[in-house]
């Protein structure tokens, strides 16, 4: 039995959290879901940081709850596993900081909602992501019916939810599932690349505009613009607003320090 389900690396600046039960092609069970829970709420609290989620090995990032755990489970428990994991992905997408999927392979289930919840997904080209729970006679139940609609549209991702089909990394990038696809050796490369870009801009910036985008999505337009009229304010007191302007006009690159 694997104890490490959740394995973290942190280097300049990133940290990635890699689910660790390849053997079942890293689905969730109650101890990976509380792993990751308690990685969150660290993370939650740190300064400076850009978070990638992948998967151990290279056939899956997450083939979604447990299912064998799931057989064990009686309706009470299952009721936990879902509010649980519902809370779980939301926390995630709530949070104060970009976090980017690094989509390595399977992800099925609870693991497309895993990567609906983050702010960027990339995939490898043997990725294949669906919403595949009508299969087994139940919903997505960790936030895939909200999610998916308003990333793809509604009439797409009814299609993908009423038949439980799975799609390729080519058709997930033409329906805007992923950002981006590319081979499987390079994508944590590619992720990282692009959280080392949003290292060099401002953490206070990017957690606002984070902000602005989420809440303002939710509501009507002037309460959106709203909603972005007082994040940019949070911004214009900040250390770094003034180093950016200093390191323009000094032709050098900004030191931003996320006050
Ligand atoms: N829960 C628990 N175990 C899982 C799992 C899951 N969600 N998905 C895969 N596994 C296990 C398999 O049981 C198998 O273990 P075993 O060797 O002890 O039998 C191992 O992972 C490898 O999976 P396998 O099915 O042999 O590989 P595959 O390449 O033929 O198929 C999947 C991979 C992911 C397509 C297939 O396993 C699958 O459909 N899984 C269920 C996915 C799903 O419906 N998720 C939504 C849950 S709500």
């Amino acid at each position: 039995m694997n104890d490490n389900v959740l394995l973290t690396e942190e280097r300049d600046g990133i940290a990635i959290l890699t689910l660790n039960r390849p053997d079942v092609m890293n689905a969730i069970n109650f101890s990976l879901l509380h792993a990751i829970k308690k990685m969150i709420e660290e993370l939650r609290v740190k300064q400076g940081i850009r978070v990638i989620i992948t998967g151990a090995g290279e056939k899956a990032f997450c083939a979604g709850a447990d299912l064998k755990e799931r057989a064990l489970l009686n309706d009470q428990q299952v009721k936990e596993f879902i509010f649980t994991i519902r809370n779980l992905f939301t926390s995630i997408a709530l949070l104060n900081k970009p976090v980017i999927a690094a989509i390595n392979g399977v992800a099925l289930g609870g693991g497309t909602e895993l990567s609906l919840a983050c702010d960027i997904r990339m995939a490898a080209m043997n990725a294949s992501m669906g919403l595949t729970e009508t299969r087994l006679a139940i919903i997505p139940g960790a936030g895939g019916t909200q999610r998916l609609p308003r990333l793809i549209g509604c009439g797409k991702a009814k299609e993908l939810i009423f038949t439980g089909r799975r799609v390729g990394a080519q058709e997930a990038l033409r329906i805007g599932l992923v950002n981006q696809i590319c081979e499987q050796e390079s994508l944590l490369e590619e992720c990282k690349k692009t959280a080392s870009m949003i290292c060099e801009t401002g953490p206070i910036a990017i957690e606002q505009a984070k902000y602005a985008i989420d809440y303002g999505l939710e509501t009507d337009i002037h309460t959106g613009l709203a909603i972005e009229s007082n994040a940019y304010w949070v911004t214009i007191p900040t250390e770094d607003r003034l180093e950016g302007i200093a390191a323009f006009r000094e032709k050098r690159k900004p030191v931003y320090k996320g006050k």
